[in-house]
């Protein structure tokens, strides 16, 4: 049994994100376009020797989650919070906890696991970093327990642990259908480096309260397209000029109009040079494009100056997939 496995996986921004409207269980069928990141999470996982007694499953697998996404601080005023969280609500130790089982109802031996996150990406951003957790988690999970699951099962689990979660494993450039967790890869060795500035906000702002406040406006597409449109059948190949023209997310003005920060961010990047700029999923993060990384760089300096604006970070994309790291 190998007793200390490292992966990590991206967090992505959604290109392109049209809602439907909510289905019974209150869920939105989404089109999406999403493009992973070189922000990444890692995910360690050691023998939870300690709790091999007769302890509770629950505590078989220990989970703790370290910050290094700002300052020290708020890095750890954000691990504090989350370390606080019920592990078993956490996706990384959810993904933990469906190996595990996959392994033992094989009959295989499944030891305790203890997991430590060290997270890149802003939390409650807008860019799949708890999803990327847990594509990081399965990756680790099927090494350390040696459950050599198959890609197609490892597709499964992620999707049931949440709708990003496949692109997070499957990195590059993914469309998705249904709630964005049918995808299918877009890129191809031609693709062009996106270059962006990810431009994050002091607060974070709760998926299920902007999603709520479409639903208030009446806001959803009565049907969404079952496969891609031609408009976006070229996006993988896009230059930053014209991918800029493509960029469109329905939760954007909502978000926007929820918080008074992000149109004063937005008419901020509006007074730049950028070639464009999205809300990443349903932000706050706004996501903005640049020609290339010297324009990125200077467009995060002049961006950093601004009030509404708490941190900014230089990345690119398509990124590599969910992957073991040298120990
Ligand atoms: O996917 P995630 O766990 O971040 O979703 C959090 C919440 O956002 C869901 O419980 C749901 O209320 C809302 N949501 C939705 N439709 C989606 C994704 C999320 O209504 N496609």
């Amino acid at each position: 049994m190998t007793r200390r496995v490292i992966a990590s996986a991206p967090g992505k921004v959604n290109l392109v994100l049209w809602s439907g409207r909510p289905d019974m269980r209150g869920y939105h069928p989404l089109y999406s376009i999403f493009e992973t990141l070189h922000m990444r999470e890692t995910v360690m996982i050691t023998a939870n020797t300690a709790a091999h007694s007769a302890s509770p499953s629950a505590c078989e697998v220990s989970i703790r989650t370290v910050v290094d996404v700002a300052d020290a601080a708020t890095n750890s005023r954000v691990a504090r919070e989350i370390n606080s969280l019920d592990p078993r609500r956490n996706l990384a130790w959810k993904a933990v906890d469906a190996v595990r089982k996959l392994v033992m109802e094989k009959g295989g031996y499944a030891p305790g696991a203890a997991i430590e996150i060290r997270k890149t990406i802003p939390v409650a951003g807008g860019m799949a970093g708890g999803s990327a957790d847990a594509a990081a988690a399965l990756i680790a999970a099927n090494e350390f327990f040696q459950a050599q699951l198959d890609a197609e099962t490892i597709h499964q689990l992620a999707r049931s642990l949440g709708a990003d979660v496949p692109t997070c494993v499957a990195g590059g450039l993914n469309i998705g259908f249904g709630y964005g967790d049918h995808i299918t890869r877009l890129d191809t060795p031609a693709t062009p480096t996106h270059h962006w500035v990810m431009v994050l906000a002091y607060e974070g702002l709760s998926t299920p309260a902007v999603f709520r406040e479409f639903d208030r406006r009446g806001e959803g597409r009565s049907s969404l397209p079952q496969v891609i449109t031609p408009l976006h059948s070229q996006i993988a190949m896009a230059p930053a000029e014209t991918l800029a023209d493509l960029l469109d997310n329905d939760l954007e003005n909502i978000s926007r109009a929820m918080r008074s920060d992000l149109e004063a961010t937005f008419d901020a990047i509006k007074a730049t040079d950028a070639v464009g700029a999205v809300l990443s999923g349903s932000g706050p993060t706004i996501a903005v494009l640049a020609r290339d990384e010297t324009h990125a760089h200077s467009l995060s300096q002049e961006l950093e100056g601004e009030p509404s604006v708490a941190q900014t970070i230089v990345t690119s994309g398509p990124a590599e997939p969910a992957r073991l790291e040298d120990r």
